[in-house]
């Protein structure tokens, strides 16, 4: 097999076999085919697209150029849930639970915060001693024994896309659906689940800012996973703003608590609750999505699924008084309003802006070896459509000292954009997506 055979072919627009697919992805985790070979060939890729065959080819190549978690030993069907990436987005830290509490094995592989958005084992890592490096053994074993597992992925885990992933985000070729459905669906085969919940964002700070993008990254990615033999469906959910009122980690983890607890509502539950209804229809426990809302619903007001994340905490070394008093999480010494600049309407948010402020905070990492601060972040009291007057405050900071909360206020004044006339709450599920359908909401 000749790399520059099969770069000359992508380059003229004509399909790869799977023999050549696997060479350039086995090369890419091996190392034994130069990254500039391998950026030509994501280049053409990005201009001439992949078809659902190649697609299907290139996912199943990365999955198996490393380790794949075998699952089997848990009974029943394990199912995970994965984000394209969100802000305010804790949707985890609330479904994960409740899914368990209902009976459904949770065995979940999370990721750290990129850019702009959050990251679930950076949340879980504000609570006292809790690790999310589990051992393949550990992690099945916490699953068989309570039900619910969140760790970080394996070492090994597609490590085609670790090299991939590094040189597409040095040659501008992100951007291409192909790409970003095999990245992401080749690390969750490789994770081991049956059932997989995607949660596809679109809007301002998504990765697919238009509906219709989104909805194609949404049904390339489920096509892939049921070729393979996965359950997996997809729920694409709004992120012109961010989905929770907290944001940043441990104060992330204080909202997510306060669902649990039954204190708070809102689209935070809303949007976990639609995906663990699905998680748990994956998961054989519920025949209509009636039937999952109301199982979840039960959970949640028993307390049940508060319980399921004390269990978890406990079982991965964490302090779970914070389920408790949440007062026990971590705490910011600066503390401040951010006052409205004017009055009427919240109109837009720069959620992109709003995720970088954060991290701009400490929330976050500008580079690999930044050491996140889990205290900082903000709470947004409005969201979109709500009517705000002037020197009213929209948010309040939670900064490590006075000029970091004094900047953070600034910026989250422009980052709120505020406008005279009236205008309607965004819509929060847009579409769902499975092999076979496309339902628009
Ligand atoms: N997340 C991933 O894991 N891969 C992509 O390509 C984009 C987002
Ligand atoms: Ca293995």
């Amino acid at each position: 097999m000749n790399m520059v055979s099969i770069i000359e072919k992508k380059k003229l627009g004509q399909e790869l076999t799977k023999e050549e697919i696997e060479f350039f992805a086995f090369g890419a985790a091996d190392g034994s085919i130069p990254d500039y070979q391998l950026a030509a060939l994501l280049m053409a890729i990005r201009l001439n697209g992949m078809s659902r065959q190649e697609t299907v080819h290139l996912t199943l190549a990365m999955t198996a150029s490393g380790d794949v978690c075998d699952l089997s030993a848990i009974p029943g069907i394990p199912v995970d849930k994965h984000s394209t990436g969100g802000v305010g987005d804790t949707t985890s830290l609330v479904l994960a639970p409740l899914v368990a509490a209902c009976g459904v094995p949770v065995a979940k592989m999370s990721g750290r915060g990129l850019g702009h958005t959050g990251g679930t084992l950076d949340k879980l890592e504000s609570i006292e001693g809790l690790s999310i490096s589990l051992s393949e053994d550990a992690f099945i074993r916490q699953v068989q024994e309570i039900g619910i597992a969140i760790i970080g992925q394996t070492k090994n885990l597609a490590p085609a896309d670790k090299t991939l992933y590094a040189l597409r985000d040095v040659t501008s070729t992100v951007d291409s659906l192909p790409l970003i459905s095999s990245s992401i669906v080749s690390k969750k085969l490789a994770s081991g689940a049956q059932g997989i919940v995607l949660d596809v964002k679109t809007g301002a700070g998504a990765m697919m800012q238009s509906l219709e993008d989104s909805i194609e990254l949404a049904q390339t990615m489920v096509r892939i996973g049921c070729d393979a033999g996965r359950r997996m469906v997809a729920l694409v959910t709004d992120m012109g703003e961010p989905l929770g009122s907290h944001v940043g980690n441990a104060l992330e983890v204080k909202e997510a608590i306060d669902v649990l607890c039954g204190r708070v509502q809102g689209p935070l539950l809303t949007v976990a609750l639609e995906l663990g209804a699905r998680m748990l229809m994956l998961g054989g426990k519920a025949d209509t999505l009636e039937e999952a809302r109301e199982k979840l619903v039960d959970a949640l007001e028993s307390g049940r699924g508060l319980e399921k994340l004390r269990q978890m905490i406990r079982a991965q070394g964490g302090n779970p008084a914070c389920c408790d008093d949440v007062a026990k999480l971590p705490q910011a010494p600066v503390i401040l309003p951010v006052p409205s600049p004017s009055s009427g309407y919240v109109h837009r948010m720069d959620t992109v802006g709003l995720g970088n402020t954060a991290q701009a905070m400490g929330a976050g990492r500008r580079t690999k070896e930044d050491v996140i601060d889990p205290s900082v972040g903000f709470v947004l009291n409005k969201r979109i459509g709500d009517a705000v007057e002037t020197g009213e405050a929209i948010a309040t900071v939670h900064a490590k000292d006075e000029a970091s909360a004094q900047a953070a206020i600034a910026a989250i004044q422009q980052q709120v954009i505020i406008g005279a006339e009236k205008v309607p709450a965004c819509k929060l599920i847009h579409a769902f997506v499975t092999d076979e359908s496309i339902t628009r909401y």
